[in-house]
């Protein structure tokens, strides 16, 4: 376990595109680094992708001066592209994941009828993580926590006395992730976002995306404390079924995320396109009635 009293520098980069935050973790300037789900703009409408958002990132590591050693992913998202190649390419760094993204790749494979050549073993990334597993930014330890339940890979990453929960609970005001992806269940997440509230209440948490009601500005740290008094969804005195009940009820009405097609097809590549055609373009594929 990594200790309370280290606080780790957290500066959060908001994509109200895909309503997304992409974090830089550090211990000061100068130092060693790790972004956490980055983005890479896609235009669904042209096929078109840009790189403002990770523009950004790579901007702000430079004016710190930071040492990029490592490109975490919290999952496979559904709603945004990962830029991790671009950053890689950029800045250096190791990509991560949890080691269940093979669960996730073979789901997909299979969905999206891939290529034979596909790995679903992981190997497109850098390293797999295990749960509990812990390794160095600098003079920071992380610990991973696996929080499966939006999807069945999904991690957390513990670094001091912050936890970047991903896509697990979101601000109190807002509630919990979905769970009705392939592979998701809403009993897991239950568990896992109990497991993240048994931290102590001081814990920082950050979300990796805020969709804020209203006229409420964007927000996207929060505790564990605040979110056992006010999450709308796990708040305690909450019980497991009466989650699990809420949980399917609202998964029922939801619309897919305008870019799980193209996110999916890429992100389980680990960021990369699928291998080009013949005439050297990259094409992905809409797999009809079959989601
Ligand atoms: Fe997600």
């Amino acid at each position: 376990m990594t200790s309370n009293a280290i606080k780790p520098q957290v500066h959060g980069i908001f994509d109200p595109a895909t309503w997304t935050v992409t974090y830089v973790v550090y211990e000061k300037e100068g130092s060693e680094c790790a972004v956490i789900d980055s983005v890479l703009d896609y235009d669904p409408k042209s096929g078109r992708t840009r790189t403002n958002s990770a523009d950004k990132v790579i901007a702000f590591v430079r004016e710190k001066q930071l040492k990029l050693t490592w490109i975490l992913e919290t999952h496979a998202h559904a709603d945004h592209l990962t830029a991790a190649p671009y950053l890689q390419q950029h800045l250096g760094g190791k990509t991560a994941i949890g080691d269940h993204i093979s669960t996730v790749q073979q789901v997909f494979k299979g969905v999206f009828n891939l290529e034979p050549e596909f790995a679903t073993d992981g190997s497109q990334f850098d390293h797999l993580l295990k749960d509990g597993e812990t390794f160095s930014i600098g003079a920071l330890s992380v610990s991973t926590m696996f929080v499966p339940g939006h999807t069945p890979a999904c991690v957390a990453y513990q670094i001091g006395d912050a936890v970047f929960v991903g896509d697990t609970m979101f601000m109190p005001d807002v509630g919990t992730a979905r769970c009705d992806f392939p592979g998701g269940d809403a009993r897991t997440l239950y568990a896992s976002v109990r497991k993240i509230l048994s931290l102590p209440d001081e814990t920082r948490l950050f979300m990796c995306h805020d969709y804020p009601p209203n006229d409420r500005p964007v927000a996207f740290e929060t505790t564990v404390g605040e979110q056992r008094r006010k999450n709308i969804h796990v708040h305690d005195g909450i019980s497991e079924t009466q989650f699990v009940e809420m949980r399917s009820k609202r998964d029922a009405t939801l619309e897919m995320p305008v870019l799980i097609l193209p996110s999916v097809q890429v992100n389980i590549r680990a960021g990369h396109l699928p291998p080009a055609e013949p005439n050297g373009v990259s094409y992905l594929k809409i797999p009809m009635n079959a989601l």
